[in-house]
């Protein structure tokens, strides 16, 4: 290293015997190894009368001139940070002060029972099928699956994805219309970017849903009217009075978060708006694959894919880590979207690969049975709880996903998240999730939003018993 670079790098020479973390900083190497034992003498972290890693030990550690070592050594002799004993070696000075470094003081106690939106039990990932898959997925692949990759995702991988959407979502879905992207939260940028360059001034959003999303409309300079949400979903019938909006955002099969379905009237009335005032619909079904009535709702997008932008991700069904989430583009709409997209190939092809064999040897179906059981028990458990401790509360939205909301009564919301985090549990108020511009109408005006699929099966009793201990 040039001895005029400027350095802040930590260094650890560990070959010497003592241990040595060193901060080297400053302008010079020399400079900098000077103040960096100076700190440790200082600090403590060399205790007086320790002996110091002998100069050839160092330099090679430090990858430094050893010249520059024994000169650093020589100048704090002479300074008094270090004695020399002849024959056995250079030692930390027996007389200078020393500052203990300070106690780092305890972090603060995390949450023991997170419940909040978002998180997943982690303990479920499916490790050995996966793996299983990546053995299979790279012993097949050829050499040419190894370079980059095509920016809207492998064929194979847009196959398989087409086919399962079809089967277990009523998806339409041609694989040449597909598109693969970091999760949904980037894809639903790139949509956005695409609508805003076709000359979209606006999207229509439901008056619940995660603020980040609304943020990701913003970003690319898209205005969020909201709609109203209620036991039937969005309140779409009011998209006729939003002069000049032309696209709209749902969560059809399960509202994010209050839980119920768009109604068979408004999903006809929301694909009549789009046919008769040229607008488009974009249906988030992050959780489709977690129903459980019998005749699980399938997504829009079937109904009519020329009017759907559908979107789905693995973050729900295998892990957020994945990053992976698909859009099934209508026509229309694919060259837009791949120019917004741009050149990248934003998932990792090894992944692509995995995930592909995960969903064609069938492991993928058989993840998702095994948790959506384990989840339906939890559902059951969470509903039978609160009403036989906490009767006076309703939960709604349970006919899918992986969350649900229990309606306080007015004027609850806030002292009850503050027990909650006393008791070292995390869950989100409703009000957390209402669009800043939505009027109040008072039909849930305050709510717990609980996650039940956030912890694993051998916590969630404990956190369904602090849960229910804080609700009034
Ligand atoms: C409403 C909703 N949509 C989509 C997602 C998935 O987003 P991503 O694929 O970016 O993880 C989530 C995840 O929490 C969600 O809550």
């Amino acid at each position: 290293m040039a001895e005029s670079q400027t350095t802040s790098q930590t260094r650890r020479s560990t070959r010497t015997g003592v241990d040595l973390l060193l901060q080297l900083r400053g302008s010079g190497t020399r400079a900098g190894l000077t103040e960096a034992l100076r700190d440790a003498v200082r600090s403590g972290h060399l205790p007086a009368g320790s002996r110091l890693p002998a100069s050839r030990a160092l330099a090679n550690d430090l990858g430094i001139a050893r010249s520059t070592v024994t000169e650093c050594y020589s100048l704090l002799l002479e300074e008094g940070w270090l004695t020399a004993r002849h024959g056995s070696g250079t030692f930390v000075a027996e007389r200078v002060q020393q500052h203990r470094v300070k106690e780092v003081p305890a972090p603060r106690r995390e949450p023991s029972h997170g419940l909040g939106p978002g998180a997943a039990d982690y303990a479920d990932f499916p490790r050995s099928t996966w793996l299983a898959a990546a053995r299979r997925a790279f012993a097949a692949a050829p050499h040419s699956a190894f370079g980059y990759g095509d920016p809207l995702g492998r064929m194979e991988t847009r196959v398989a994805i087409a086919d399962y959407l079809a089967r277990v979502r009523g998806v339409y879905a041609d694989p040449g219309r597909i598109v693969l992207s970091s999760g949904y939260q980037h894809g639903l940028g790139v949509v956005a970017r695409a609508l805003k360059n076709q000359g979209h001034e606006s999207v229509a959003v439901e008056s619940y849903g995660l603020d980040i999303y609304r943020g990701v409309l913003g970003d690319a300079e898209l205005r969020i009217p909201p709609l109203e949400v209620d036991e039937e979903g969005a309140q779409v019938q009011r998209l006729h009075r939003l002069d000049g909006n032309r696209a709209v955002l749902l969560t059809p099969a399960h509202q994010f978060p209050t839980g119920h379905a768009l109604s068979p009237e408004r999903r006809a009335m929301v694909l009549d708006w789009a046919r008769s005032a040229g607008g488009l619909i974009l249906e988030d079904d992050y959780d489709g694959e977690f129903r459980y009535d019998r005749k699980p709702i399938g997504a829009l997008q079937g109904l009519d894919p020329d009017r759907v932008v559908y979107f789905g991700t693995a973050s729900k069904s295998i892990a957020p880590a994945l990053r992976l989430g698909w859009i099934v583009v209508p026509d229309r709409l694919l060259g837009a979207v791949a120019d917004a997209k741009g050149r990248v190939d934003t998932v990792s092809v090894l992944d692509q690969l995995i995930f592909t064999e995960f969903v064609t040897s069938g492991a993928f179906d058989s993840h998702i049975r095994s948790r959506r059981q384990s989840y339906r028990r939890r559902r059951t458990q969470l509903v039978d709880a609160v009403q036989s401790r906490a009767s006076g509360i309703r939960v709604i939205g349970m006919q899918a996903g992986l969350q649900a909301v229990l309606i306080l009564p007015a004027g609850t919301e806030a002292w009850v998240l503050q027990a909650a985090a006393r008791r070292g549990l995390l869950v989100s108020g409703l009000s957390a999730f209402r669009h800043p511009g939505a009027e109040r109408d008072g039909r849930w005006s305050d709510g717990l939003v609980v996650n039940f699929s956030a912890v694993s099966d051998s916590a969630w009793p404990g956190a369904l018993e602090e849960l229910v201990r804080v609700l009034p």
